[in-house]
């Protein structure tokens, strides 16, 4: 379905019937990294997904900080017609996503779903690299990101396990915009420390990552389970970074079972 946000048109998925969940999709991908829980989870959830600004079948715009990501899930479920809070779910960039739409707009929260992501900031470091990926999205394309990415994204066994997975990885990523994963990029580089906020979180929270994951160690999913009051932290085996392609199963199940205790 067609959306027109405010700066940018874009498409969404809009799945199921019952209390709604949007997932916000990570860097840099697009709403159909989501496809297998999308299938999977219409018959317990409202399931909600769309392309970020610069991603996917969206505009090719730069995005100018994750506040304004955050803006645009808000807008995406007025344009939805969400007319209730929903569970976010957040891979990765889109857990940054997730805590900035918290701080903005935390009556359209009812739960959060922390998806291998992590509550700090950039090191100096990671904000150079940021810089330095930029500049070669910039000179040679959304494909040398990919490149650059890929190694890290599964678990190290999945490479020859899953060929086929990985070669659609690779193909989602060399399909983003240029201006879409440079704003990105400078998005993440210039978020905020989320962790100083997460004893305030006062929304069911689950914590789900990888145990073999390259890109953020299992450590960041425990800080932010042991910093948000009642937050369960679910670690799933044979996983990497993109856990919910990689494990679908496991991924789907473990959500299922966290929207479904939530009760109406
Ligand atoms: C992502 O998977 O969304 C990004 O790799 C996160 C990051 O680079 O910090």
């Amino acid at each position: 379905m067609r959306l027109k946000l405010p700066g940018f048109a874009t498409t969404a998925a809009d799945l199921g019937s019952r209390d709604p969940v949007l997932f916000v999709h990570g860097f840099p991908l697009n709403q159909t990294v989501w496809d297998p829980q999308l299938n999977e989870l219409s018959d317990c959830a409202r399931v909600l997904a769309f392309d970020l600004r610069g991603f996917g079948t969206a505009e090719p715009i730069a995005a100018e900080g994750i506040d304004q990501l955050a803006d645009d899930c808000a807008a995406a479920l007025d344009a939805l017609r969400v007319d209730r809070p929903a569970v976010i779910c957040g891979l990765s960039m889109g857990g940054y996503i997730a805590f900035a739409l918290q701080r903005r707009h935390p009556a359209r929260v009812r739960a959060l779903i922390l998806a291998a992501t992590r509550a700090g900031a950039d090191s100096d470091e990671a904000r150079a690299n940021r810089d330095r990926l930029a500049a070669r999205a910039e000179a040679e394309g959304a494909g040398a990101v990919a490149e650059a990415m890929l190694p890290k994204l599964f678990a190290p066994g999945a490479y020859a396990a899953q060929p086929k997975l990985v070669a659609a990885t690779r193909a989602m990523m060399a399909g983003a915009s240029v201006p879409g994963v440079v704003g990105a990029l400078r998005a993440m580089r210039d978020r905020p420390d989320s962790t100083p906020g997460l004893a305030a979180i006062g929304v069911p929270t689950l914590v789900v990552h990888g145990a073999e994951d390259q890109l953020m160690p299992v450590r960041e999913a425990e800080i932010m389970a042991e910093g948000i009051p009642g937050a369960v932290l679910t670690v799933l085996p044979n996983a990497g970074h993109l856990l919910n392609l990689e494990q679908p199963g496991r991924f789907n199940e473990a959500v299922r079972e966290f929207v479904e205790g939530l009760g109406g």
